[in-house]
C-alpha cells in the first residue's frame, strides 16, 4: 500500500510538474515567437563564426529552413560540407572559407582598424586567415553580414574580445552587456548584465539598464526596471550600495529614459508585489519589476544561473546589447535551439539598424 500511494504521489507530482512545465514553455514559446515572426519578416545575413562546428551547421539548417535568417557558415568549405552531407541535411549551405580566397581587403581593414593599438600588417593577415571571430567580425563590420553569433567553442571573454575591438559599441553608447530573458509560469524577467561588465559604476549600470530596456521593448514586454543590492532605498550606506542608487538619480534625471525605474532595492522587493506597495509604496514601480539591473558581474551571473536551475525558469541568452552591429556570444555547450533563437534575435536587431 505504501508504494501504490508513493507512486500514486509521484503520478500526481508529475502530473502537475509536466502542467507547470507546459504553462512555462508556453510563456517562453510565446516570447520566441515575437522575435521568430518579425524574423521572418526580413531574414538577414548571419555570420556564423564557428562554421565547422556542427551545432552551428544544423542551427544554419533550421534558420534557412524556417525563413529565419540568411545564414553564412564560416571555415574550411570542405569540412562544412562534408558535416551537412553526413548530418543528411537537405541543404547547400553558404559558406565563406577564410583560407581560400582573396581576403586582402579584410586583412586591410583590420589592420586599419587596430594598427594604433599595436596590430601589426602580418598579424592582421594571420588573424583573418587563422581566427574565424576576427573574420567574421570584419565581415560585419564591412556590411557583408548584417549580425554575427559565436562562442560556442570558446572562452566567453576571447569569442568577446574580436567583436568589441572591430565592431565595438552603438554611437550612443560605451558599454555592452549580456542579457538573459528568463520565463517563468506566469512572468518574464529580463537580467542584466550577466557576462560583461565586471564591476560597473553607476554610469555603466544606467547605461545597462536603458539598453535592457530597449531589448525588452524589442520583445513587446514594457520594462519597469529595479536596480539590485542588499540594501532598500538607502537603507545600508556604502560604495556597493551608493553604486545602484547613484544609478536611479541618474536615470531620473535623463529625460530620454521613458520607462519605470527605481532603487536601490533588494531582490524580494523588486519581485514581490506586497513588499513593493506594502513599505514602499513611494516606489515609482507600481508592479513588479520585469528588468532586474544586479550590482556587479558576481551577482548578475549567479542570480541568473540560480534562477535559471532552481526556479525552473526557461532562459534565452545571453543576448549582447550596445554595440554597434548585431553581436551574439553564445555559452560553450548551448544547444541548436538556442543558437536559433540568438540567430532570431541577431535577426531582429539587425532589421532595426
Ligand atoms: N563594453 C564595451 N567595450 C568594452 C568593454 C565593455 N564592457 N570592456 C572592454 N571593451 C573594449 C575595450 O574598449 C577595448 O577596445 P579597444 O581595444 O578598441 O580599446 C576592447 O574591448 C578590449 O578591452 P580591454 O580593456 O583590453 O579588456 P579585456 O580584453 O581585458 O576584457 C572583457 C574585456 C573580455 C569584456 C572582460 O571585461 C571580461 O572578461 N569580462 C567578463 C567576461 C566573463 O568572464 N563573463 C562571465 C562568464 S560568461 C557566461 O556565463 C556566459
Amino acid at each position: 500500500a505504501a508504494i501504490n500511494s508513493g507512486s500514486a504521489r509521484t503520478d500526481l507530482d508529475m502530473q502537475a510538474y509536466e502542467e507547470r512545465l507546459e504553462a512555462r514553455l508556453g510563456k517562453s514559446r510565446e516570447m520566441m515567437r515575437v522575435v521568430l515572426n518579425k524574423a521572418k519578416s526580413d531574414p538577414k545575413r548571419v555570420a556564423l563564426a564557428e562554421g565547422t562546428d556542427e551545432k552551428m551547421v544544423r542551427a544554419a539548417y533550421q534558420m534557412q529552413d524556417q525563413g529565419i535568417a540568411e545564414p553564412v557558415l564560416v571555415g574550411d568549405e570542405e569540412s562544412i560540407t562534408a558535416i551537412a552531407a553526413d548530418l543528411g541535411l537537405d541543404f547547400d549551405p553558404e559558406v565563406v572559407d577564410p583560407k581560400n580566397g582573396d581576403w586582402d581587403h579584410y586583412a586591410d581593414r583590420l589592420y586599419e582598424l587596430r594598427r594604433r593599438k599595436g596590430l601589426t600588417k602580418n598579424e592582421a593577415n594571420e588573424w583573418i586567415h587563422n581566427d574565424t571571430n576576427y573574420f567574421a567580425s570584419v565581415m560585419v563590420e564591412e556590411g557583408d553580414a548584417d549580425a554575427m553569433l559565436t562562442g560556442l567553442t570558446h572562452h566567453y571573454p576571447s569569442a568577446l574580445r574580436p567583436p568589441l575591438q572591430v565592431i565595438g559599441t552603438a554611437p550612443e553608447a560605451n558599454y555592452a552587456a549580456g542579457v538573459y530573458l528568463l520565463t517563468f509560469k506566469n512572468r518574464v524577467i529580463f537580467c542584466a548584465d550577466t557576462t560583461v561588465n565586471l564591476d560597473p559604476d553607476a554610469e555603466t549600470l544606467a547605461e545597462v539598464t536603458k539598453h535592457t530596456a530597449d531589448l525588452a521593448r524589442r520583445f513587446n514586454v514594457e520594462p519597469r526596471a529595479a536596480m539590485l543590492s542588499y540594501s532598500n532605498f538607502g537603507s545600508v550606506t556604502n560604495e556597493g550600495t551608493r553604486k545602484p542608487r547613484d544609478a536611479v538619480k541618474l536615470m531620473h534625471d535623463d529625460p530620454e529614459v521613458d520607462f519605470q525605474v527605481d532603487g536601490e532595492m533588494q531582490a524580494d522587493t523588486a519581485v514581490v508585489e506586497d513588499i513593493l506597495e506594502g513599505t514602499y509604496e513611494f516606489s515609482q514601480l507600481d508592479d513588479p519589476a520585469n528588468v532586474l539591473v544586479f550590482p556587479n558581474l558576481e551577482a548578475g551571473n549567479i542570480g541568473y544561473k540560480l534562477l535559471q536551475r532552481l526556479g525552473g525558469a526557461e532562459a534565452i541568452g545571453p543576448m549582447l546589447v550596445g554595440m554597434d552591429k548585431p553581436v551574439h556570444v553564445l555559452q560553450r555547450g548551448d544547444e541548436v535551439k538556442d543558437i536559433v533563437n540568438l540567430g532570431a534575435v541577431a535577426v531582429v536587431d539587425a532589421q532595426n539598424e
